[in-house]
């Protein structure tokens, strides 16, 4: 192992994975998809471990399918949200934290609006701690089920070209992704108005556009990004509609793509603003996939960290 993420039984960052680390996380991965595609979808790799799933931010998909892949793998799992936590009464996460970790779980998943959190979090816990998404920064397990849905669809990582398109300034999901998909071997160009590129953008991705239409001619894999206006404390475009009808995707842009073609979106998708309906719900759509494969790859990341096969190197 080569890691230095994997390897200190922590998943906060893609820029600590190595190739390495994600070709076993995909070999798992099938493995794990394999498990749920049975009728009894339960092995009992995890019997006897708790999983604590600390959720600060709404989530749909990290948080279930995080929940069954820790269920599927016979794990103890405990879900706690901002809103019924002891957060709304004012105590800090490091109190709550270190009142979590007393109770011995044996991993902390945790999504978080700050940047950074997971990764300080694991400085003060000695147990496991997956980032499920914090703030703008990152989302490792979102990039890694985004790669297992290429790969399933492409064969190979190598000289695909990737377009990611949209929100790139606020996006976890984007910079996860650049930072693993250029070790890869990966083409990245990133499209989106100018006001919501991030400034040096240029040292992440091989190409930058204002432009949908150059943005998709070529490229293998479109993946879509939502506004985050959640994140967004001032206005970076006139509205939605005028964002509509320079940056919606639709199956008339799509015939300037590659020849097999895939569309991705790690979800929520708003239909209408950044994806049509006809793309999101087409051929080229592995959109449901994606949902798919994350509760597989969630469940190898599991059981990776916690004793399946990655060794404890300092
Ligand atoms: N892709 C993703 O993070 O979705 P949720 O916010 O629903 O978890």
């Amino acid at each position: 192992m080569t890691d230095k993420s994997l390897s200190r039984r922590r998943l906060v960052s893609m820029s600590d994975v190595s190739v390495e680390d994600v070709q076993k996380i995909m070999t798992a991965t099938s493995a794990m998809k394999e498990v749920s595609e049975r009728d009894i979808k339960k092995i009992p790799v995890l019997r006897g471990k708790t999983v604590i799933n600390l959720f600060m931010e709404p989530s749909t998909r990290t948080r279930t399918s995080f929940e069954i892949a820790g269920k599927r793998l016979s794990a103890d799992v405990v879900n706690i949200s901002a809103s019924g936590s002891s957060v709304s009464k004012g105590e800090s996460l490091k109190d709550m934290v270190n009142n979590l970790t007393a109770m011995k779980p044996d991993l902390i998943v945790l999504r978080s609006p700050f940047s950074g959190a997971p990764y300080i979090v694991s400085k003060w816990i000695a147990c496991p701690v997956v980032n499920a998404g914090d703030g703008r920064h990152e989302h490792p397990s979102q990039s890694l089920l985004d790669l297992f849905t290429i790969l399933e669809a492409k064969k190979s990582f190598d000289k695909l070209n990737i377009s990611i398109i949209g929100d790139i300034l606020n996006s976890r999901v984007a910079r996860s992704n650049m930072l693993i998909m250029r070790k890869l071997g990966i083409n990245i160009t990133v499209c989106g108005p100018a006001t919501l590129l991030p400034k040096y953008i240029e040292n992440m991705a091989d190409r930058v556009t204002t432009s949908l239409k150059e943005a998709v001619t070529g490229a293998d894999v479109v993946m879509m990004l939502r506004i985050q206006s959640e994140r967004l404390n001032e206005k970076k475009f006139p509205n939605l509609r005028e964002y509509s009808k320079l940056y919606c995707l639709t199956s008339d842009t799509l015939k300037h793509a590659a020849k097999g073609v895939i569309v991705m979106h790690p979800g929520p998708i708003n239909r209408g603003v950044e994806i049509s309906p006809e793309v999101a719900d087409g051929p080229w759509s592995v959109i449901l996939d994606q949902v798919t494969n994350g509760v597989a790859v969630r469940m190898a990341i599991l059981y990776l960290l916690l004793g399946g096969g990655l060794q404890e190197t300092n």
